[in-house]
């Protein structure tokens, strides 16, 4: 590390608490709780190689995705920090179909946040070294506290997200949040275990010149997305525009947040809701995009207030820096309404 001083996460985390009215510190544990899970995950990424822990678990999630080893250890390892701290009353997972109901020792059901879950996003790179991540989404719950968690405290729109966030286990590993005061971004410093504040107040640039989305599935695009791709190639202005796509969600959405670009994982003729989700993967990005100035959207409606129905619901993902969001959806609305 250079000599500049930097603020440890635990130290910033402490200095924001003063942010929220009537705070009782119960968000900044949960934050500290999520924080020490990313720690242990970060250790057993790191180690998949020569751990045993690289391939298929042999099972499937609810989605019908086949479970990688690595997907069912973070989830395992979130669920444990977040259910033995006692700070959340409630845990929806990518991994798991139904939500979890935490109870305090004393059976008193008292934290009043429920947190939605993709422990390990990107996990077809696991076995190729490719950087993975873990996307988190905090609610406040809506029934009465002291009483078990129900379906409603996770149906909420994501307008009403207390905090969310995303870690990258990436050349280094980041962890990258927001509270609804801006977003930001702390790297660890594996030799002795801290995060660090590395990029604070995070902003998306207004423009970009990288596109992410999987052409492989051009064919089975809606006609809005093909019209886009194809002014993304076209020599004219800026463009044409470079193509990323790592297929990792947390990693595409990291480099579009520093570089500027769109991310796009669109409705499909085999997927007509697309594949990404909506609690714990859009919505999180979409709050974060928001809080960094970029802008999200299923192509026509903005991501954070679309109610949402079930908990692992789908829904197409056009998120990144808002002019070229923005252009997307012009496209999409043409194709339709000629
Ligand atoms: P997960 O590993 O949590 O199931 O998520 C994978 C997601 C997302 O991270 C990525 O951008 C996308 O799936 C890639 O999908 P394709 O292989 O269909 O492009
Ligand atoms: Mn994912
Ligand atoms: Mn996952």
């Amino acid at each position: 590390m250079s000599d500049q001083t930097f603020q440890t996460l635990g130290e910033f985390i402490i200095d924001k608490q003063e942010d929220f009215k009537y705070s009782t510190g119960e968000l900044s544990r949960l934050i500290s709780a999520i924080r020490l899970a990313s720690k242990v995950v970060n250790r057993e990424v790191n180690k998949a190689g020569i751990a045993n822990i690289i391939g298929q678990a042999g099972n499937q999630n609810i989605q019908g995705e086949d479970q990688q080893k690595l997907d069912v250890l973070a989830n395992n390892i979130f669920i444990e920090a977040l259910s033995q701290r006692e700070v959340v009353c409630g845990i929806a997972s990518e991994e798991s179909d139904d939500f979890i109901e935490i109870k305090a020792t004393n059976n008193a059901h008292l934290s009043k946040y429920v947190v939605l879950i993709d422990p390990l996003d990107g996990s077809s790179n696991i076995d190729v070294n490719v950087s993975v991540g873990t996307i988190f989404s905090i609610y406040r719950r809506v029934t009465e506290p002291g009483t078990p968690v129900q379906m409603e405290d996770f149906l909420q729109k994501g307008i009403k997200q207390v905090a969310a966030g995303y870690v990258v286990y990436g050349s280094s590993t980041m962890i990258v949040y927001t509270t609804g005061n801006g977003v930001n971004g702390f790297t660890l410093d594996p030799s002795i275990g801290t995060y660090y504040l590395s990029h604070p107040n995070m902003k998306i640039p207004t423009s970009g010149k990288i596109y992410s989305i999987n052409e492989g599935n051009y064919i089975k695009f809606p006609q809005g997305v093909k019209d886009y791709i194809k002014y993304c190639q076209l020599e004219e202005d800026d463009r044409p525009y470079t193509s990323r796509y790592i297929g990792s969600l947390v990693s595409d959405f990291h480099r579009n947040m520093i570089k500027g670009g769109i991310y796009i994982y669109p409705s499909t003729s085999h997927s007509p809701k697309g594949k990404l989700r909506l609690l714990y993967e859009c919505n999180p990005m979409a709050f974060l995009a928001e809080q960094a100035g970029g802008k999200c959207s299923d192509g026509y409606r903005r991501i954070l207030e679309i109610q949402p129905t079930e908990l692992h619901q789908r829904v197409p993902f056009f998120c990144g820096s808002a002019a070229m969001v923005t252009k997307a959806e012009e496209f999409m609305t043409k194709a339709v309404k000629p």
